[in-house]
């Protein structure tokens, strides 16, 4: 019987994605960057069993997206019915990026399971196809996704590169958990709404390449300051995207606004951090080691906050 465990780490966008190119090969209209979460884990086994049943954290749900790759990855390859077991060690579906941990330890489980014998590109093509995100997770630590030009795009019309390693620059995360519940939008959906009612859609789109091309120099130089300003306006950009669609769509509530107000007062006093916001409510703020201690005690003077976690950068999904 076979059988396989893996592991990914969620990561989090610091240009980000929001709206597909072509939604059959799930390639994203806009270049992204992300940096992954060591301390955020995804753990996920997979086995042959007699029919196919997810559980994840303890729960057997019905898993649409699961599904669906698993459907389009057997038009591929033959395989058997599978027992998918996942746990994550913090909220899923939640704007925490669980898609992305979550599909990168799948596919590299898989993998594993049945000797597939993929390279670094066909396991981030598969990856990306349950969640665009999940390829990042697959390279992880610092990593870009890239849609590729094509008329005709097929499965491989997407780079994914790691373009740095987890040690190459020490930075913080501190994630600020303000409502654990699942979002009321999946970005699936989310992303098509922007894409078919913004008008603010294509200045989005063509804004982002030029973000993309500063902040690869911004890391490159690691140049902090010019980091948390892209990144900052990349978030802020999302979001007025989002807001802009028809139905309007609000991932903050009160408690973000607040945890963004005690940010913003930190960079008013001029100390090197910034955040950025995902869809969902929680607020991830990023910053040197040695200013850890100053955002988890002001964040942790915030009233709505329910957990905060902290995390360095992590590297890629890996077989256990
Ligand atoms: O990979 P998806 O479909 O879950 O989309 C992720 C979208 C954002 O997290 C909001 C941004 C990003 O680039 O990760």
């Amino acid at each position: 019987m076979s059988s396989a465990t893996a592991i990914a780490h969620p990561n989090i966008a610091l240009v980000k994605y929001w709206g597909k190119a072509n939604t059959e090969y799930n390639i994203p209209a806009t270049p992204s960057l992300s940096i992954a979460l060591s301390a955020l884990t995804t753990e996920t086994t997979v086995s042959e069993n007699d029919s196919d049943q997810v559980v994840i954290n303890g729960l057997l749900v019905a898993d649409k997206k699961i599904n669906l790759w698993l459907e389009r990855l057997r038009q591929e390859i033959e395989l058997p019915s599978l027992t998918i077991t996942s746990e994550s060690n913090f909220p899923v579906s939640a704007g925490l990026a669980s898609s992305a941990s979550g599909f990168a330890a799948l596919t590299e489980a898989i993998s594993s399971a049945f000797d597939l014998g993929w390279d670094i590109k066909q396991k981030t093509d598969w990856a990306r196809r349950g969640s665009a995100s999940a390829a990042r997770s697959v390279t992880g630590a610092w990593s870009t996704l890239v849609p590729l030009a094509s008329d005709h795009p097929t499965i491989d019309s997407c780079d994914t590169t790691q373009i740095h390693d987890e040690s190459y620059w020490d930075l913080a995360v501190v994630v600020a958990i303000t409502d654990d519940t699942p979002k009321l939008f999946s970005s699936t959906i989310g992303m098509e709404l922007s894409r078919a009612t913004s008008d603010y859609y294509s200045s989005w789109v063509s804004s982002t390449h030029r973000d993309f091309t500063s902040a690869l120099n911004a890391v490159a130089q690691k140049d902090f300051q010019t980091l948390a300003e892209i990144a900052d306006f990349s978030c802020r950009k999302m979001h007025a995207l989002m807001l802009s669609s028809i139905p309007a769509m609000m991932y903050w509530n009160s408690t973000t606004l607040d945890c963004i107000q005690v940010i913003k007062k930190l960079i008013a006093q001029k100390l090197p951090v910034f955040f950025t916001i995902d869809a969902g409510p929680q607020v991830k703020t990023i910053c040197p080691p040695d200013l850890t201690d100053t955002v988890l005690e002001r964040l942790a003077q915030v009233s709505g906050v329910k957990k905060l976690l902290q995390s360095k950068i992590g590297g890629g999904a890996r077989s256990i």
